[in-house]
């Protein structure tokens, strides 16, 4: 961090919703998760949903959303978003940290990601955390489009 910011980070509550779509809506665009996702992922976990705040102004600047499935074995990273104008000071990796620190307390046993190939930004953000490549699956949303898979494998560690 760079200190332009003070950033801190919270658990996502429900009264984020409006402001934490707007910062989906702004990074992802047509590709952003709605309203009801937000609502409904708190609800399953509200341990795994975290937005990052400009201390300052109260704005809602960034967020995560992390899930456990598979019986409890598998913790994914479902999404990292942080608004661009506040990008490249830590913001990313404090709210990944966070995602990666509630899975391993939830004791999964592996932790994966995807990404679009070509977004280097993620990418080495996740490498950053101790995620790899380990494959590429096509059509991973029905849209002709490839994505790649990044696992953690936290298992003996
Ligand atoms: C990916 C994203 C969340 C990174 O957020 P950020 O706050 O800028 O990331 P950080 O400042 O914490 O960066 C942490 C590390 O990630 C890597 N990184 C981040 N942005 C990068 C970029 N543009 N190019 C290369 N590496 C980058 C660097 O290794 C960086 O560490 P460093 O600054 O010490 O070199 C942000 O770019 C974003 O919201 N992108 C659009 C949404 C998105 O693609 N999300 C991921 C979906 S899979």
């Amino acid at each position: 961090m760079d200190g332009t910011h003070d950033i801190a980070l919270r658990p996502f509550a429900p009264r984020d919703l409006a402001q934490c779509t707007d910062v989906e809506q702004a990074v992802y665009g047509s590709g952003a998760y709605s309203t009801y996702f937000f609502r409904q992922l708190h609800d399953l976990n509200p341990a795994l949903v975290w937005i990052a705040e400009d201390r300052r102004t109260g704005k809602i600047v960034g967020h995560l959303c992390a899930a456990i499935g598979q019986g409890g074995e598998v913790g994914w990273i479902l999404n990292t978003a942080v608004l661009a104008h506040y990008r490249r000071q830590g913001i990313g990796r404090l709210l990944l940290e966070r995602g990666v620190a509630e899975l391993r307390a939830a004791q999964v046993r592996r932790m994966l990601v995807t990404s679009e190939p070509e977004n280097v930004a993620a990418i080495r953000l996740y490498e950053r955390l101790g995620f790899r490549a380990v494959r590429t699956e096509a059509d991973y949303y029905g849209d002709g489009y490839e994505r790649l898979i990044l696992e953690c494998d936290i298992e003996g560690e």
